[in-house]
């Protein structure tokens, strides 16, 4: 008996390593976790990690843009992202005679660099907590509305003090777990970030979005940009007279390559996860919200995919919609079933259950039940809001009519909204959407969840197709040249065209008798959430909290390793230039490599040149971009994605399933030195092998 006890827990203890590592630790607190850290092989300290003393791994990390990650790698400012992270400036630069998009862009000096106005890189300078600062002043006896506005100040106060956008400092005080605590972030932004390099799409979308959030994977998805400053290294706006700038700390990269096992480290900003919600959310997003979304998106894209097949320049107009349409639509059916899978409802119910016995005698006795009621009460509307979102507002010519008449209104010029709106519009296929997604809206939505103009319209028409054929035979903005004659004095005639008039009805229904009652109902279950997570803590004194992700810098350890996505099925965690070569095809378009690709590797040699690796880090959407750290503190990856079977991470993590995806970084070396031929810019790396 103890024997059997004895060998399975040392079975136990051998598989540990495969297992994954939950959590998105902050940095400054990482103190906590280095000794776990260390124990699976971290060989740096806390303060290599993060430091406000000393040059510290955190100084090479930036958020890149609004949403995504990147690393600095050499002396000179040269910073690593994702394609998918840059692909916005790389179209801005592409015209028919450079399409670098397709062909991929390489600057040969850096002179040959592309400014990128808008484009900024954020620093984190230093984290700190300020809970007690930004609570001075407040009472336990007064209200929530009290509380809010003593916050308020007391932010606004330390922020104003610190923020100098001159100096490109800016700080913000964020509420984590649920606003328990308050932390100070400050940011140095540089405005200054150049283009320097990126592959065709072919290799940095290779698989496009047939085999997005899938293993196994072969997408080249990397960018390179540049960091400038002013003659000070401070940060200053485009200017020719910038200087590269010399951060404090950049990566140094390792091509020993990665083995299942290896200690793996990402460092980057993951935007929004929910890991401490109820079931009653975690039921209405794996039954309902994503059920019903993934289900109006799946006729939405065939739609789309059924003009797209016939025409190759309705396929090029909507390749950039069809690919954000499909994103989420594929992470959704992977947490769906992630969280059906791992019975995630049920396992909240079990905790649930054993939080109300030790609350019975409490302060938080009751808690659940009123947030169990709040989700009731919210639920009708928040659907409304979603199936608002996913159907009246993809309608393409309404939501240009109200841009069209905003901008008139607001005596802003009309053409540029226009040009753009027209140059990627096929009308039958919004005509087809305007049809499935109204009568979706019409079967679904309960007759108090739809506004009186779409009864009354329906009513009028008798049918969906009926309406819609009068609503595009008559608006005027389905003629490109009557939109660019409008002037400012015609708005009151606009008021009366079909496509405004129905983009109005809508979206005053919705702000008036939707989003109200929700916003309303949020707040206090928002407020309750503070309470339950407050509990939360104390119910499990032993357990590590991390807070939930705000695109605030995080560190996430674990290691390189496979998994088994179903019965008799194991994937391993590297993939090569091998398994490119074999979904090469030149008449599938996400699977066409350039034939430079095809002719290096028919000089032979390269059929263990690594591509994409798999690790066990918990990330989100944000951390794309993110460098992919080993050992010893070297970079050895760009995350990317995560595997589809896993993406429930976002609410509960699945040891066994969930897995990021990083491009291996001797991929991007392989790919600058023999398509990109960009010598100078591996010159310019530290290797530490
Ligand atoms: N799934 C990744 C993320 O959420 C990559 C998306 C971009 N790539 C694509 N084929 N759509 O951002
Ligand atoms: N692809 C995501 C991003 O762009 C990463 C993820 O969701 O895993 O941030």
């Amino acid at each position: 008996m103890k024997k059997t006890f004895l060998f399975v827990l040392v079975l136990l203890t051998a598989l540990q390593p495969l297992k994954a590592d939950e959590g998105m630790w902050l940095p400054l607190l990482i103190s906590n976790r280095i000794g776990d850290m260390q124990a699976k092989g971290f060989r740096l300290t806390a303060e290599d990690v993060y430091s406000v003393n000393k040059a510290s791994l955190k100084d090479a990390v930036v958020l890149f843009g609004g949403g995504c990650t990147g690393e600095v790698v050499s002396r000179d400012g040269l910073l690593f992202t994702n394609h998918h992270c840059g692909y916005g400036q790389i179209q801005q630069h592409s015209s028919v005679e450079h399409d670098y998009l397709k062909d991929g862009f390489w600057a040969m000096n850096k002179d040959e660099e592309l400014p990128n106005p808008g484009l900024t890189v954020s620093f984190l300078q230093r984290m700190e907590e300020v809970t007690e600062q930004v609570l001075k002043g407040y009472q336990p006896s007064m209200s929530e509305t009290q509380r809010d506005s003593v916050v308020r100040v007391n932010s606004a106060a330390i922020t104003k003090s610190i923020n100098d956008p001159e100096k490109g400092i800016r700080s913000s005080v964020e509420g984590l777990y649920y606003a328990n605590q308050y932390f100070l972030f400050v940011y140095k932004i540089y405005s200054d970030v150049r283009l320097v390099g990126a592959p065709p799409s072919s290799i940095g979308k290779f698989g496009g979005d047939t085999d997005n959030w899938m293993w196994p994977r072969h997408t080249g998805d990397f960018a390179i940009f540049r960091i400038y400053a002013n003659k000070d290294n401070e940060p200053a706006e485009y200017s020719k007279d910038n200087v590269p700038y010399k951060p404090k700390r950049y990566f140094t990269i390792s091509r020993k390559g990665v083995k299942e096992g290896d200690f793996t480290f990402v460092y980057g900003c993951p935007g929004s996860t929910k890991e401490y919600v109820t079931s009653d959310e975690v039921r209405y997003i794996g039954n309902v919200s994503d059920p019903e979304k993934i289900a109006l998106r799946t006729q939405r894209l065939d739609i789309q995919k059924k003009y797209m097949s016939q025409d190759q320049a309705v396929r090029i107009q909507y390749s950039s919609k069809n690919a954000s349409v499909s994103n989420a639509w594929k992470k959704w059916q992977g947490e769906a079933k992630g969280l059906a899978r791992r019975k995630t409802v049920d396992s909240k119910i079990a905790f649930e259950q054993d939080f109300r016995n030790w609350s019975k005698n409490n302060q938080y006795n009751g808690l659940l039940d009123q947030l169990s009621s709040l989700y009731e009460q919210r639920n009708p509307y928040f659907r409304a809001s979603e199936y608002y979102n996913e159907t009246v507002s993809t309608i393409e010519l309404l939501t240009f009519a109200n841009r069209i008449y905003t901008a008139l209104e607001a005596g802003n010029p009309i053409s540029e909204i226009a040009e753009r709106f027209y140059k990627d519009y096929y009308q039958p296929i919004d005509e087809e959407t305007f049809v499935a997604m109204m009568q979706a809206f019409d079967k679904q939505m309960s007759s108090e969840f739809k506004p009186s103009y779409f009864t009354e319209k329906l009513s009028k028409y008798g049918s969906i197709e009926a309406w819609r054929n009068d609503l595009y035979a008559h608006s005027l903005f389905t003629d490109k040249n009557k939109v660019l004659k409008l002037t400012k004095e015609e708005l009151s005639k606009l008021d009366a065209d079909p496509a405004y008039e129905m983009y109005k009805a809508f979206n005053q229904w919705y702000r008036k008798d939707i989003q109200p009652p929700i916003s309303r109902i949020s707040r206090d279950i928002y407020l309750a959430y503070r309470k339950y997570m407050k509990a939360q803590m104390e119910f499990q004194p032993d357990k590590a909290f991390y807070p939930d992700a705000n695109l605030t810098l995080r560190v996430a350890y674990g290691k390189v390793a496979g998994y088994s996505p179903s019965d008799a099925v194991y994937y391993s965690p590297v993939s090569t230039l091998k398994g490119i070569i074999e979904k090469d095809d030149p008449n599938i378009f996400d699977y066409n490599i350039p034939q430079t690709l095809r002719d290096i590797y028919a000089e032979g040699g390269h059929d263990d040149q690594p591509v994409c690796f798999l690790a066990t880090n918990h990330t989100s959407g944000g951390n794309s971009g993110s460098p992919v750290i080993n050992a010893d503190g070297e970079l050895i990856g760009i995350n990317f994605d995560r595997v589809w079977e896993g993406t429930m991470s976002d609410l509960a993590f699945d040891p066994d399933f969930c897995r990021n995806i990083s491009l291996d970084i001797r991929y991007l070396l392989f790919v600058v030195d023999k398509i990109g031929h960009a010598k100078w810019l591996l010159d310019e790396m530290s290797f530490a092998d």
